[in-house]
């Protein structure tokens, strides 16, 4: 106590003081927080919200069609434009066909949600970006059957058991970790009915253009965590593992369709 009385004069008139003392209440004085922490990386989430809102200014509604890109992607089709069309045709309308609910993970801007809003009775988007969901809301302003969910990307909390006859995922788990991706299918297993079914696009990394994606990140991603446009490692085989580790069964797997990625059609068992 008399040290710091004694400093406490002498800091006054000198600004000097005899030695450290610990403050009033004998606390440690408090921490500085962490650089590195209040550094840490955004998440994938935060990744998406932040290109939504940026690209909103330049693109309106039309977020997300530069991803249609036929030649980076593997489609045989010659024009941008073309690219939905072509995998509406090709993969979902057999796949899908109509269904009284069902749920899109990661609907971004709403590029698919577009075909599949006539393939069902009640479509549940989820996303983890508010800007992505604005940009869906706008969109599709006139359309009453709609649910939006603003997600924290932990799951499907606010989609109920055995609820969901479809699911659909396109752009989302290329970008998801290995653990997300796990989660969503355990998810998957609890929000489907019993036969419902799930499309789910994700990367082939080793296919000859899933390939050059990934050499392409390679100066990106050095000494990083995973940047949230980065695709992920994964293979057919991976996927397939996941989703019977999940509970659910692999009903086939597309690889010449879209020659870069995979797309794993899943059933719940009934
Ligand atoms: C590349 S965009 C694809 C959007 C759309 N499916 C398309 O193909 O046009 C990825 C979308 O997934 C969303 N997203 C990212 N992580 C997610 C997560 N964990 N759960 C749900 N959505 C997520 C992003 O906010 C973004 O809207």
């Amino acid at each position: 106590m008399w040290k710091e009385r004694v400093n406490k004069a002498l800091r006054s008139s000198t600004g000097y003081q005899l030695t450290k003392v610990k403050s009033a209440a004998g606390a440690r004085p408090p921490r500085r927080r962490d650089a590195a922490a209040k550094k840490s990386p955004m998440t994938i989430a935060e990744g998406w919200d932040t290109y939504a809102r940026q690209r909103r200014a330049r693109e309106g509604t039309g977020v997300g069609d530069v991803w249609s890109k036929p030649r980076r992607i593997g489609i045989d089709v010659d024009r941008a434009e073309d690219v939905v069309p072509y995998l509406d045709r090709e993969i979902f309308t057999p796949f899908l066909g109509h269904s009284e609910v069902l749920l899109e993970i990661g609907p971004g801007a709403g590029r698919l949600t577009e075909v599949l809003l006539p393939k069902c009775d009640r479509l549940i988007a989820v996303d983890t970006s508010r800007a992505m969901i604005e940009l869906l809301r706008e969109r599709f302003a006139d359309q009453d059957k709609i649910e939006y969910v603003l997600s924290k990307g932990r799951g499907l909390k606010r989609v109920s058991d055995a609820s969901v006859d479809t699911a659909f995922s396109y752009g989302v788990f290329v970008h998801l970790q290995h653990w997300d991706i796990y989660n969503y299918l355990r998810e998957l297993h609890r929000v489907l009915k019993p036969g419902g079914k799930a499309l789910i696009q994700h990367s082939n990394t080793f296919s000859e253009l899933g390939w050059r994606e990934f050499r392409r990140e390679v100066p990106r991603q050095l000494n990083k965590h995973k940047l949230h446009h980065s695709f992920i490692v994964n293979t057919p085989e991976l996927m397939a593992e996941f989703v019977r580790r999940a509970g659910l069964e692999v009903e086939d797997q597309l690889t010449e369709v879209v020659r870069r990625d995979c797309i794993t059609l899943i059933r719940k068992p009934a």
